[in-house]
């Protein structure tokens, strides 16, 4: 089955000086399968015109898609579609939210993050704190980089958060969170729960009304679709309580010389021209993604990843950091002193595409006391044969390094 989905790819197909290309790089952007490709194509080649706007056939037609992915995706995730606002990715929704939530913040409110965020998870926080006296504090994480889930709902217990704001997998580690258990501390303090979903959503596929989060964030280029378009899911008595982020057209009610009303949510959130033909492609993706089982899906990721740590386990001087019994399928890794760009680079060599560095989690890295990993990361469409030609490619990359 997983030779068959891989044929939906193009760019798996395709060779990097003439090796077959080995992807290995999913978390920082999925590869698209040919329908969301064609969705995107065929909106601009048929269907193309602005939404909300007009009274003409075009422009009602592509109000009609561009609304009917919010309702797919509400239903993918279990909301309800006025719960859902269109950004440009993860990293606007968090920023939209940490902005939004910063007038309910008083000086000595803790928001409570874990070192192991994404940049885009610790700096808007960072901002909001320094506005408003708040205190940014940290949820204990080993020194493998493992979250200790007893000691933070007893953190969580101590410090009663204004804001508990957590990835649920690590896009550095690949560890996955227990959300629910987080969040079902956190109620009984009426801590406002974030989720950073940027890795989730794909992987693990959350039932937002089962986790109990008020927000969750997604970026749609790492769940197949395309680049330049993200969300988020909010609660909706909170998502509307809280004041516009960006103002101009589409987002107002009426607008006067004397004042401005503005929409209810998420309409209030979603000004100017949105990125139609991304909500429209994201839309293909996930059509693709609901007509194949997710546990097969899963299945395959999981036993993939087990593979593949296996066998890096048999290379002597690697060291794999972070959790590897609950993973979406990264592998972070060090070998010995070597530099991971140095890896990285031989294995591009070979038409192994992986990622080296921080991952834009600059204060975990600090706290593993490492300058950066190469960062293998799976996705479905991966397959055995690809895992065999990376192990080999790493081996011959070690045999060099060590000349
Ligand atoms: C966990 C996590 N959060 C947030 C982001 C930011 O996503 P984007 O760059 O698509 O806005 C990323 C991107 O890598 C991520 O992995």
């Amino acid at each position: 089955m997983i030779e068959q989905l891989r044929k939906d790819f193009p760019l798996l197909q395709t060779h990097i000086d003439e090796q077959p290309l080995c992807y290995f790089d999913s978390a920082a952007t999925t590869q698209k399968p040919q329908c969301v490709i064609d969705a995107v194509n065929k909106f601009y080649r048929q269907d193309n015109a602005n939404v909300h706007r007009g009274a003409h056939t075009l422009s009602a037609a592509a109000t009609t898609q561009y609304e009917s992915v919010r309702n797919k995706l509400a239903q993918f995730l279990n909301v309800s579609q006025r719960e859902i606002v269109w950004t440009k990715g993860a990293t606007e929704s968090l920023n939209l939210i940490a902005y939004g939530l910063s007038e309910k913040l008083n000086q000595n409110d803790v928001i409570l993050i874990s070192p192991l965020e994404h940049h885009a998870n610790i700096v808007p926080w960072q901002q909001v704190a320094h506005r408003t006296g708040a205190k940014l504090e940290l949820l204990p994480v080993s020194k493998q980089g493992i979250l200790d889930l007893e000691a933070s709902k007893t953190l969580i217990s101590a410090k009663k958060p204004k804001i508990l704001s957590i990835c649920h997998a690590s896009n550095a580690l690949g560890n996955i969170h227990d959300i629910a258990a987080l969040i079902q501390v956190a109620k009984q303090f009426d801590t406002i729960t974030v989720i950073d979903g940027a890795q989730s959503l794909l992987h693990l596929r959350p039932d937002l009304s089962a986790m109990g989060c008020d927000f969750f964030v997604f970026s749609a280029h790492k769940a197949l679709g395309p680049t330049g378009l993200g969300g988020l899911f909010g609660r909706y008595e909170l998502l509307n309580s809280m004041p516009v982020y960006q103002t101009g057209g589409e987002m107002i009610e009426r607008v006067s010389f004397s004042g401005t009303t503005f929409r209810e949510a998420p309409g209030k959130f979603e000004p100017g021209t949105p990125n139609i033909s991304g909500v429209i492609g994201f839309g293909a993706a996930l059509d693709y993604l609901d007509a194949i089982d997710a546990n097969t899906l899963a299945h395959h990721e999981a036993s993939l990843y087990h593979y593949l740590v296996n066998a890096l386990k048999k290379i002597d001087g690697i060291s794999i950091w972070g959790d590897t019994e609950r993973n979406i399928g990264v592998v972070s890794f060090t070998y010995k002193n070597e530099h991971h760009f140095d890896i990285a680079t031989f294995l591009n060599t070979y038409g192994v595409a992986v990622r080296s560095g921080h991952h834009c989690t600059q204060p975990l890295m600090d706290h593993l006391s490492l300058q950066g990993t190469v960062r293998i990361s799976l996705a479905f469409y991966n397959s055995y044969q690809d895992v065999d030609i990376l192990i080999d490619a790493l081996k011959n990359t070690i045999d060099m390094l060590e000349e």
